[in-house]
């Protein structure tokens, strides 16, 4: 990757990049839709992500390459940008617009972005370009700010300049993720604690539905809004901020406060699933991966049952591995309606559990899946060339 990035640099800007740095995707290990309800997720990052190689120019212009699109832009350095149409190189003038607008000095750039996640497949394509843009900026103007700024940055700049509402968990994923650790994340506090994601018999297979994704924005957007709804109900009588506030036993004798049976059901995903992300954590903490796995079937089901963010693609997946004794746990990750599910899986069973997984899903769906494997590794940072 790193050849083909900087013998494709020096073609189209007749001269050496200065730097490379790379930035990863995440999965959700567990804990879906919860970090706009202000409870607790469990990502890590993973071995594919976005690399940028780039170099500063004097004619303070910032030029946006990619190997992975044709789309180019030239644009001088001025105080403010603002989003155009839909193509790729949003994501990053989003994060030089917010550095100019909060005061640091920056100035022009030529960059060759290139990639190895599947886009829009839910592995955080974007949150991966934002935060390696922030990172880049950072480490070549010396702006002096944290891993953790860079990923809150980015996140306003999904909401505000994308207009996408998305929570912390993607940006802070990819920003702050550990080699073999899990990220146990309060969502509300942006408290964080590493936990030792150590599948030792067990490998985490990737499954890519391939599923073409639409009006996933507006959909996502549908359950925010379902939880703001449901948690004013609940405040009529309980002193919460959040839906994750709110116990199982306490929503328990309060749930008939929401007269909806559907928002109940949302509500009751957000705060079961609330739960077992601390179960979860305990689990690997003890290295009972048994009872993680089990965890994982129980998420993929309420997100099934009480948050219907799943469908027929994500469905087949996960019935397939539910039959299969090699694979101890699977789920969905990230928003669904489509892209990706995780699966634990027994190392010396892989090649056989993805080839008949691959059969399997082709004659149930008509298209193939794709299958990759990834440990848990370490976030944003600079390449040695
Ligand atoms: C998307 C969003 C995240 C999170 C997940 C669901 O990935 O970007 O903020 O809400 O969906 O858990």
């Amino acid at each position: 990757m790193n050849n083909e990035l900087i013998k494709n640099f020096q073609d189209r800007f007749q001269k050496e990049p200065g730097h490379i740095f790379f930035c990863p995707g995440r999965v959700n290990l567990i804990g879906e839709h919860i970090d706009y309800n202000g409870g607790s997720v469990m990502p890590c990052a993973i071995s594919q992500g976005t690399y940028l190689a780039v170099a500063k120019n004097k004619d303070k212009r910032f030029r946006f390459h990619c190997l992975d699109f044709p789309e180019t832009a030239d644009l001088h350095l001025q105080e403010s940008y603002s989003r155009t149409g839909k193509q790729w190189f949003n994501y990053p003038l989003g994060i030089i617009n917010h550095f100019i607008q909060n005061g640091f000095t920056i100035s022009g750039l030529d960059m060759l972005f290139s990639g190895n996640l599947p886009v829009g497949a839910g592995l955080s394509s974007s949150a991966s370009v934002e935060v390696l843009t922030a990172f880049s900026l950072n480490s070549l103007f010396g702006s002096g700010i944290t891993l953790t700024d860079m990923a809150l940055l980015s996140k306003k700049v999904e909401n505000e300049f994308m207009g996408v509402n998305c929570g912390i968990m993607d940006q802070f994923a990819v920003a702050m993720g550990k080699k073999d650790k899990a990220i146990l994340l309060n969502c509300d506090t942006l408290e964080y604690e590493y936990i030792p994601f150590e599948t030792g018999g067990y490998s985490l297979v990737i499954i890519n539905t391939n599923k073409k994704r639409e009006l996933v924005a507006s959909k996502y957007n549908e359950r925010f809004a379902e939880c703001a709804l449901a948690l004013t109900f609940l405040k009529q009588k309980l002193n919460v901020e959040n839906l994750c506030d709110i116990t199982p036993a306490s929503f328990d004798l309060n749930k008939q406060l929401i007269n909806d049976p559907v928002l109940q059901k949302r509500a009751l995903h957000v705060i079961s699933e609330n739960a077992r992300v601390k179960d979860a954590a305990i689990a690997l903490q003890t290295g009972d991966m048994e009872v993680f796995g089990k965890l994982m079937y129980a998420s993929h089901q309420s997100l099934k049952e009480l948050y219907e963010v799943t469908g027929k693609e994500l469905d087949t997946i996960i019935d397939f591995c539910n039959g299969h004794e090699e694979c101890i746990g699977a789920r969905m990750t990230g928003a669904g309606f489509g892209g990706c599910a995780i699966a634990l899986v027994k190392n010396n069973k892989v090649d056989d559990f993805s080839n008949d997984l691959s059969v399997y899903y082709q004659k149930e769906i008509g298209y193939a899946a794709g299958v990759f494997i990834s440990g848990a590794e370490d976030g944003v940072r600079e390449i040695e060339r």
